[in-house]
Order: structure tokens, then C-alpha cells, then sequence
């Protein structure tokens, strides 16, 4: 695995691959590695000649600076799992190598970005939306590997691609759990031990959520989601959502057509962690 952290020589390095014929498969990440991240990594290895992973902390993403200053950043045992899997090159850039100058860039994601993430989260998906297409511009992918996990995020993607026409495929990948249920996460990293031990409660609730959904309204299933994570005193909701799968507007009855989605977004303590489940599949 070859690391770059200047743009110049890794855009080189990867023209002669696409030379060759080699199809170019990337991983954007913020690093702090896990199984989710690394799933990615050998979804894009199964479908791509080259596997392209880049670790950067991107700083217009972030809404609180707390939470930046405080994301972990743990390179050399990121490199050393990427070493086990199949990735050619690493890009690790610095923040003045992606944004020699600010980027002013305001996208327009319509209700894709009002809703859940957007509305807690503002201007977070602004600064994805950024990142992302000066990674992909960089590297000049094939085909990118995001993780459903952030639901919302993907579908910001997939319309970033389509609104800008850009010539790269957007692969969807499955969450990956621990053996307890909690979606893997840089942030459980953070979690205070007494935290991390309430927070499978979360994927728990929305598994049962999705049962009650086959007797009970779609707002009884989300006062009970509510009621559930709430109850435990060291979780509290943020938001909780059941969302049409590609508008992401808030369903209101279980006939409605389409895939329904629930979202949600919990504290335990000052950690914030999003999870979500598919309703249509049992
Ligand atoms: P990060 O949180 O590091 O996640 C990188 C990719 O890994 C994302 O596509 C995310 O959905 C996926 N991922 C994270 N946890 C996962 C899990 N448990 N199962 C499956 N996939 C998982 O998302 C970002 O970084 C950034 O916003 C980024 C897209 C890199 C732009 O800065």
C-alpha cells in the first residue's frame, strides 16, 4: 500500500493505472478504522482492479468543534488493519492540501438536507457535499463505497452524483454490528464504558420497532422507539424518523408506497450516535 498526502503524485500514480485499464474503486473515510470501514474497503476490492482509501478529518463537516478536536485520529493502526485488507493507496492529506483556499461552495440538496442530520446537524452536509466532490475530483473513481449506516448521507451523495453528472458509481454498503448490535462507529471509541454498555439498547429498540409495525400506527411505533431509548437515564433521543427511503420525507401511514426507513440519533452522554433500519424487510 502506497501513502500520498499531496495531491499531485497520487493523481500520477493513479492516470497510469487507468492506463492500464484498471478499474478504480475508492473509500473516502475519516479514518479511526473499524470492520464498517474495512467492509468497504473489500466490497471495493471485490469490484475494482485498484482500491483507493483516503483518511481526512474534514473540518467544514463538522458543526461543533468540540467534536472535531476530539475525533480520533489514529493513523498508524489505521494503516496497519488497511495493510491486512486490499488497498494500493492511501491518501492522507492535510487540510491546507484539500482547501489551499475556502471553499465557498453552498449546495442545494432540497429536503434531502432539511430533514433529521440536516436540521441537527446544519451546514454538516454542505461541508460532505464539499469534501466529497474534491475527493472524487481527485481521485476520479469508478466506483465509491459508502456505508448505509449513514443513510442520510448516501442519499446526499447519490443526488450529489446525478445533480453534477459526475461518471462515478455509488455502491451502498450493509452496516456492520458489533456481536451486541451497535452499529460500529469511530465514536464508540469515545464512549464511556457505562454508555457503551446501554447503547445496543438503540439497534435493539428498532429491531422490535420493527415488529410492532406490523399491528401498531407509525406513530405509535415512534412513541415507542422514543419511550424505549428514553427510559434508559443515559440515553437520550435526538431524533427519530421513519422516512421514505429516497425523499426521506417523514411517512405517515405503513400503506404509503415505497421503502420505509427508521432513523434515529441518540446521546449517550456527550457522544452522538445514528443507527437506522429498514421497516419492509422482517
Ligand atoms: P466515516 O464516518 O469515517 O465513514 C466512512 C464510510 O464508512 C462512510 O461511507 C460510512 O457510512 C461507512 N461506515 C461507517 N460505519 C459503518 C458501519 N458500521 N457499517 C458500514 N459502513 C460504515 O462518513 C464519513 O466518514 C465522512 O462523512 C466522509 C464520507 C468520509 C466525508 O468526509
Amino acid at each position: 500500500m502506497k501513502l500520498y498526502t499531496t495531491i499531485s503524485p497520487l493523481q500520477q500514480a493513479l492516470k497510469i493505472e487507468r492506463e492500464k485499464g484498471f478499474k478504480i474503486g475508492f473509500v473516502p473515510t475519516m479514518g479511526a478504522l473499524h470492520e464498517g470501514h474495512l467492509s468497504l474497503v473489500d466490497q471495493a476490492a471485490s469490484m475494482c482492479d485498484i482500491v483507493v482509501v483516503s483518511i481526512f478529518v474534514n473540518p467544514t463537516q463538522f458543526n461543533d468543534t468540540n467534536d472535531l478536536a476530539n475525533y480520533p485520529r489514529t493513523l498508524e493502526s489505521d494503516r496497519s488493519l488497511l495493510s491486512k485488507h486490499r488497498c494500493e493507496y492511501l491518501f492522507f492529506p492535510t487540510v491546507e492540501e484539500v482547501y489551499p483556499e475556502p471553499d465557498t461552495r453552498i449546495f442545494d440538496f432540497g429536503n434531502l438536507e432539511k430533514v433529521m442530520e440536516g436540521e441537527f446537524r446544519p451546514g454538516h452536509f454542505n461541508g460532505v457535499a464539499q469534501v466529497v466532490s474534491r475527493l472524487f475530483s481527485i481521485v476520479l473513481p469508478d466506483m465509491a463505497f459508502f456505508g448505509r449506516k449513514d443513510f442520510q448521507q448516501l442519499a446526499i451523495i447519490k443526488q450529489l452524483v446525478r445533480h453534477l453528472n459526475l461518471p462515478v458509481e455509488i455502491v451502498p454498503c450493509e452496516i456492520v454490528r458489533e456481536v451486541d448490535g451497535l452499529a460500529m462507529s469511530s465514536r464508540n471509541k469515545l464512549l464511556l464504558p457505562e454508555h457503551r454498555a446501554c447503547a445496543p439498547l438503540i439497534y435493539k429498540t428498532l429491531r422490535e420497532a420493527r415488529k410492532l409495525s406490523q399491528i401498531k400506527s407509525v406513530d405509535e411505533v415512534k412513541d415507542f422507539v422514543l419511550e424505549q431509548i428514553n427510559a434508559s437515564q443515559l440515553l437520550r433521543v435526538e431524533y427519530f424518523e421513519i422516512v421514505d427511503d429516497t425523499t426521506l420525507v417523514p411517512v405517515g401511514s405503513w400503506l404509503q408506497p415505497g421503502i420505509k426507513v427508521g432513523c434515529i440519533a441518540v446521546f449517550a452522554g456527550k457522544i452522538r450516535l445514528i443507527d437506522n433500519i429498514i421497516f419492509n424487510i422482517n
